[in-house]
């Protein structure tokens, strides 16, 4: 069959690493490739309760359509609760409501981007906002960072080279894919240069919560005098991902954008889910929740990094994420994880190969590991065998550069 498909098809393509990571669909193998909550921490029996106490009581209004912004009982929850500290008092009608903030990402997108228009963004940054920005067919610029989040001297740079680029995508906090948090500092000079430059941010934060040592830190939208900073917000991370309920804080101009892309999309987001979500809130401490899942990410993460301590070769890097879901590995540059990992799939063990995080220039010698979704026995044993795989390839490599040393 010939189809005559829009010009933008043929940005979206089945990723070859995807069709490898189906095969992690067998239980048998330790899958680290994922980025899934914890499923045994979902509050299973609070919800069923609270969804049938909805649905009694509430039902003519949560089984009807709503209005796109959101319930406002969430918004108003969102704004007070989830969204902390800064200069600006985050007002529920600042809020909407979304269908995860992976369609926050879509309208984002369709907001601000034409074909070939410049678009800045962490190098590696979120696969899933690589797809969705993609649809739309940008020109992505890539900012290096280091173990404080994107290097401000290279944002300037980048600015004043292309000054006409549409935003700057970031997630300030423990970074899909590679674990790194903005400092404070880099923080209120990112607002700073958004208000200066007149450039957005669009700030997607849904790890900010997900902290393992201290407080949270303060977002950049909470040093935004200027108004240009978009926030994402998400319940997929710190509830359940399979409401599919997350968020847009933005102010009232750009906002009224979003309400009209959602209109035309899907004219809201399920009137029932939020509705169950709101009545959580008041009925239960999502903060206590939120505490047990700390806790145990980072139970998870200290046996994940101490097994790598143990048995990967020296010569391999990793970043010690200060919360979040993942760590992010650096192998020597020979190494192509894309190979690796078809290798590590007969071991029984998968990650993510890192290459899909570079939107431009693919990088084939870093790995995303998950620690969130899988005991600490499996952890162990899944990071012992791939050690055994990596230290092949690092032995193989560092052999090929003695030959080519002598020749
Ligand atoms: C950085 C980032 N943004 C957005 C999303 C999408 O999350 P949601 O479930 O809220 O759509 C994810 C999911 O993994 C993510 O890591």
């Amino acid at each position: 069959m010939k189809l005559k498909l829009a010009e933008r098809m043929e940005n979206i393509k089945a990723s070859e690493i995807r069709e490898l990571l189906k095969l992690t669909e067998d239980p048998s193998i330790i899958s680290f490739a994922g980025g899934l909550p914890s499923p045994e921490l979902f509050p299973i029996e609070e919800i069923s309760k609270i969804a049938s106490e909805t649905v009694l009581t509430e039902g003519k209004a949560a089984l009807q359509y709503s209005t796109t912004e959101g319930y406002h009982l969430l918004r108003e929850k969102i704004a007070k609760e989830r969204i902390k500290g800064g200069f600006l008092k985050p007002e529920a009608s600042k809020i909407l409501i979304t269908n995860g903030s992976q369609q926050a990402l879509d309208f984002t997108g369709k907001l601000f981007i034409s074909p070939g228009d410049i678009i800045f963004c962490e190098s590696p940054t979120y696969l899933g906002a690589i797809n969705a920005f993609n649809a739309y067919n940008p020109r992505f610029i890539e900012l290096p960072m280091d173990d404080e989040g994107i290097i401000i001297e290279e944002f300037i740079a980048a600015i004043k080279k292309y000054p006409n680029a549409k935003f700057l995508y970031t997630i300030p906090d423990y970074q899909n894919p590679s674990g790194i948090t903005l400092s404070i500092e880099r923080r209120k000079e990112i607002a700073r240069l958004s208000e200066f430059y007149e450039l957005p941010i669009i700030e997607d934060s849904p790890y900010s919560e997900l902290t393992f040592e201290g407080d949270m830190l303060p977002s950049i939208k909470s040093f935004d005098e200027g108004g240009y900073v978009i926030q994402l917000g998400s319940f997929s991370k710190t509830f359940c991902p399979g409401f599919r309920i997350g968020w847009i804080f933005a102010e009232d101009d750009i906002l009224q954008k979003y309400i009209l892309i959602k209109q035309g999309a899907d004219l809201q987001s399920g009137t029932l889910d939020q509705r169950i979500i709101a009545n959580y809130l008041k009925d239960y401490s999502l903060e206590k929740h939120i505490l047990k899942l700390r806790e145990t990410y980072r139970i998870r993460r200290d046996v994940m990094l101490d097994t790598m301590d143990t048995y990967f070769p020296k010569t391999v890097k990793y970043t010690h994420s200060k919360g979040g879901l993942f760590t992010w590995v650096e192998l020597p540059s020979h190494i192509d994880t894309k190979v690796l990992l078809e290798e590590a799939l007969q071991y029984k063990v998968a990650f993510v190969p890192g290459s899909s995080f570079f939107p431009t220039e693919k990088k084939n010698n870093f790995m995303r590991l998950n620690y969130s979704s899988m005991s600490e026995e499996k952890i162990r044993d899944g990071i012992i065998r791939l050690s055994q795989i990596i230290s092949k390839y690092c032995e193989a490599a560092h052999t090929q550069e003695k030959k080519l040393i002598k020749v």
